[in-house]
């Protein structure tokens, strides 16, 4: 029994990059830029409490039992009619409860291709999607994007080349529109369309991953790329931004059923928890949702206010930034030679995390970038760690200017 040969598991998990912020947690006193996490002030305990008792004592044999379906109502009505806010039209049954939007992205991904198949990314992207396409053995490539998002002209390209060339076309794009994942970024109005177009005229389909919509700090919202071009589009969000991450709630839809049909079929879970369906149908039904983002929203504003004038205090012209009108992060630009990663561990012994360039790239092909998420830290940490980030990268600086001589 002492000998225990070698298990070969399976080949299908690719090398999955260690994030140095992975490390984070082992400093006592670290401000951590790189976790992409709500603040914790934006959780409404008392009326997620309620709710969950709610849920327990006027439906508990109904939140507790095997659902068999899709769960309660009341969710993915909230689902269709909050919809409407980006130009979305759709059926209930046309929408798909899952855990998380990470979740509905692996689903989608699944339904979509097979192995082998190319899907292409914006770049930078967001490293958990990487994961999961490349768990789904599929291709990835990526197109570039500038402060209106994926560049349409040269996704255009890249298209018109790949039939010259008789080339794959992508079985899908996956795209972030609003205050993208880690740009911060949104896709214009025009672009959105012409994507749809080239969706239509091409052939493919388009992962529409619109986590961070309710995140706009005017409160303005820009229609959908689905509104332009619904029958190649299958639009994800998420209750993670809105709600908490920790209930683990998001949604797909799409305008084909039959491709919402595949994902259900391929969510092997049961279903999507039912009880914590009631618990979110409760606090829907009791939450003034439109007040509930205002207070999320007015307090990210003031920490995205923070981080920028500290970034300002801090590093003058050394970096560039586009400023975000929502979502989550602010992405830092250094000089094109700069290395992020040369700097990240100093930073983190200062105990300060942020994730480096090179991990939101499918080829590494970016150093110079860093993101920095503004949510998750209060306004005097923001000023701490930033300043910590800048004496990190000055360190390193001077020592590569010694080193070369200069
Ligand atoms: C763009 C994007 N999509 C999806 C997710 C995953 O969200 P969820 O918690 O709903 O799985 C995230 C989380 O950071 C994200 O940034």
């Amino acid at each position: 029994m002492e000998l225990v040969k070698e298990y070969p598991i399976s080949k299908r998990f690719p090398e999955l990059p260690l994030l140095s912020a992975a490390n984070a947690k082992k400093h006592p006193d670290l401000i951590p830029f790189a976790f992409g996490h709500p603040a914790k002030e934006s959780f409404d305990i008392s009326l997620l409490s309620d709710s969950a008792v709610s849920a327990l004592q006027l439906d508990g044999p109904r939140a507790l039992q095997y659902s068999g379906g899709a769960g309660p109502d009341h969710v993915v009505n909230w689902i269709q009619q909050r919809s409407k806010h980006v130009s979305i039209i759709v059926e209930t049954q046309n929408i798909l409860v899952t855990a998380g939007s990470m979740q509905a992205i692996d689903l989608a991904t699944r339904t979509l291709t097979d192995p082998g198949d190319h899907v292409w990314v914006e770049a930078p992207t967001f490293f958990g999607a990487i994961r999961q396409f490349s768990l789904a053995e599929v291709k990835i490539s990526s197109i570039p994007m500038d402060q209106n998002g994926l560049m349409t002209d040269e996704l255009e390209r890249k298209l018109k080349e790949a039939v010259k060339d008789n080339a794959p076309i992508p079985k899908f794009i996956y795209v972030m529109p609003n205050y993208h994942n880690p740009t911060g970024v949104c896709l214009s109005i025009e672009r959105r369309k012409k994507l749809a177009e080239l969706a239509y005229e091409y052939n493919f389909y388009i992962l529409e991953d619109d986590a961070y919509v309710e995140l706009s700090f005017s409160g303005e919202k820009l229609p959908s790329i689905y509104s332009f071009g619904p029958k190649r589009v299958i639009y994800l969000s998420t209750f993670s931004k809105t709600i908490a991450p920790g209930i683990r709630m998001g949604w797909a839809l799409a305008d084909d059923e039959v491709i919402i049909q595949r994902m259900k079929m391929l969510k092997s879970d049961g279903s999507t928890s039912v009880f914590v369906q009631e618990i979110i149908s409760h606090f829907l039904a009791d939450v003034k949702f439109e007040y509930h983002m205002k207070r999320i929203n007015d307090l990210y504003c003031a920490r995205k206010d923070a981080m920028i004038n500290a970034v300002k205090e801090c590093f003058g012209e050394e970096v560039a930034f586009t400023e975000p009108e929502g979502g989550f992060f602010l992405w830092l630009s250094f000089p094109k030679e700069v290395n992020t990663s040369e700097f990240a561990s100093a930073a983190l012994s200062r105990g300060v995390s942020f994730i480096e360039s090179k991990f939101f790239y499918v080829d590494r092909a970016e150093t110079n970038h860093i993101r920095l998420s503004f949510t998750f830290t209060n306004e005097e940490d923001i000023q701490k760690g930033v300043k910590r980030i800048a004496e990190s990268y000055y360190q390193c600086k001077k020592s590569i200017e010694v080193l070369n001589g200069v």
